[in-house]
């Protein structure tokens, strides 16, 4: 079989480097790898493919950076014209970015099967486009691979089949894994004590203030702060002119670093304040206190594992909560989330395919209390139409039985 990788985000090439390698060590599976070309520069995509050996993609469409629709509908047609033209038997997608609801929807419209690699994440608030990505491919996904037992049951609370649902663990820990092992033992590059702060969230840069706040709240921090900035918050701080106000503090601003640089620097570090939804799994995983300048966390289960701690952006709160998180006593490591999920979701997938059941099902809407209304194949000229299975439209459902002789008689059915 075929399978389409879509990747277009420095989170996304990393966290599916397990799927990528699981597809590419299985004889019956071929792989398309497709990158939207979201993030473009060196250090935001090409250092990634590098330090993890993963292989230059099929196709580069070349979307770039553009406000949130025209991004999403600039992958959707890119896409669309690389799918017209390649056979694939399902497109995976990773996370939450718009180049992931973009090839999704793209994918599902042309009948192509999609699924979702870390499904079922919620951070309940849409005032994040990332919230409002990850519904809309849930929804049109097949397959759903969650992280994690939250996410399961987010999926199962939204009414998904459950048959649709594999709690498949966490890629990024399979990264991770890798991630270190290629470090090894490793050395200190930066003396502790030390931070690491990494902010990109749209809501926190675009927002002159939040922005201001957070930077001074970095500042503020009872220790150094090495802070590799992500383009989108140079480019906001250069443009509200808040360069200025970090320059003599303790606020080390560097460029985005390399994933093993960057895991080094973590793993060395006393204390991280972040936005970043990678950063906080890694985070709780190495064990470390974690500051999130945020109001909600699709990763909750690393707050309640003593790790995360939710902060507003404000700098003197920002600072306060650093120093009391680091006096406090170090929370004991926790199991959070299993290793091994690209493995699983490459397995999933050939079962599926084996059985024929890759495709979404049409719902069945008598878990949900409407009636069903399906359209089976086309038998000599005539549709036929099949109820659910015990007749719960004509015995108890009147107006709707109502509405259905109507469609009956305008398009000349027979009731199978
Ligand atoms: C995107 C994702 C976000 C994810 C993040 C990972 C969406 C809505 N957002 O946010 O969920 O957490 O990626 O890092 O999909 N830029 C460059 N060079 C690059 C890439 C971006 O200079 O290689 C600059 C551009 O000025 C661009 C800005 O960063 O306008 C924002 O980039 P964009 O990809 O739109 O969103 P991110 O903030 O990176
Ligand atoms: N990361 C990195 N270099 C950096 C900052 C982050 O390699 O300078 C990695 C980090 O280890 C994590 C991922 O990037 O795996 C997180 O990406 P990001 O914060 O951009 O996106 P999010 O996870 O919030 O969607």
């Amino acid at each position: 079989m075929r399978i389409a990788v879509v990747v277009g985000t420095r989170p996304e090439f990393i966290k599916t480097w397990s799927v990528i390698k699981a597809i590419r060590n299985r004889s019956d599976m071929d792989l398309l790898l497709v990158h939207t070309g979201q993030h473009y520069d060196y250090e935001m995509s090409q250092a990634f493919f590098e330090d993890l050996s993963i292989e230059a993609p099929d196709y580069h469409l070349g979307v770039g950076s553009h406000p949130t629709v025209e991004q999403t509908t600039s992958v959707m047609n890119r896409l669309a014209e690389v799918l017209a033209n390649e056979m694939v038997d399902i497109l995976l997608v990773q996370g939450d970015t718009n180049s992931c609801m973009g090839a999704a929807v793209a994918a599902v419209q042309m009948g192509i099967p999609v699924g979702h690699i870390e499904a079922g994440c919620r951070s309940y608030d849409t005032t994040m486009p990332e919230e409002i990505n990850r519904i809309v491919i849930d929804s049109v996904s097949s397959l759903l691979f969650a992280p994690s037992a939250i996410a399961h049951s987010n999926l199962l609370r939204q009414g998904c089949e459950p048959d649709t649902i594999v709690l498949a663990g966490n890629t990024s820990v399979d990264a991770l894994e890798e991630g270190l092992r290629l470090l090894g033992d490793g050395v200190d590059t930066i003396e502790r004590p030390y931070a690491v702060a990494t902010i990109h969230r749209a809501g926190n840069t675009d927002d002159k203030n939040r922005l201001e706040q957070i930077l001074l709240g970095l500042g503020s921090l009872p220790m150094r702060c090495v802070f590799p900035v992500h383009p989108r918050t140079k480019k906001k701080i250069e443009e509200f002119g808040l360069g200025k106000s970090v320059k003599e503090s303790q606020l080390m601003m560097v460029p985005p670093m390399g994933y093993l640089t960057f895991l080094n620097v973590l793993r060395h570090s006393n204390l991280i304040v972040t936005d970043s939804g990678g950063v906080q799994e890694e985070a709780a995983l190495l064990s470390k206190p974690t500051l999130t300048v945020r109001n909600s966390t699709e990763w909750p289960e690393t707050a309640w594992a003593g790790f995360n701690l939710l902060v507003p952006a404000v700098g003197s709160k920002i600072a306060e909560a650093a120093r009391r998180l680091t006096q406090a006593p170090d929370a004991e490591p926790k199991h959070l989330y299993e290793s091994g999920a690209g493995e699983r979701i490459v397995d999933a997938i050939a079962d599926r395919h084996r059985r024929g059941r890759l495709a979404k099902e049409l719902i069945n809407m008598i878990d949900t209390g409407y009636p069903i209304l399906k359209l089976s194949d086309s038998v000599e000229g005539k549709v036929l139409m099949s109820f659910d299975k015990s007749g719960f439209l004509s015995s108890r459902q009147n107006g709707k039985r109502f509405l259905l002789e109507v469609y009956r008689e305008l398009t000349n059915q027979e009731e199978t």
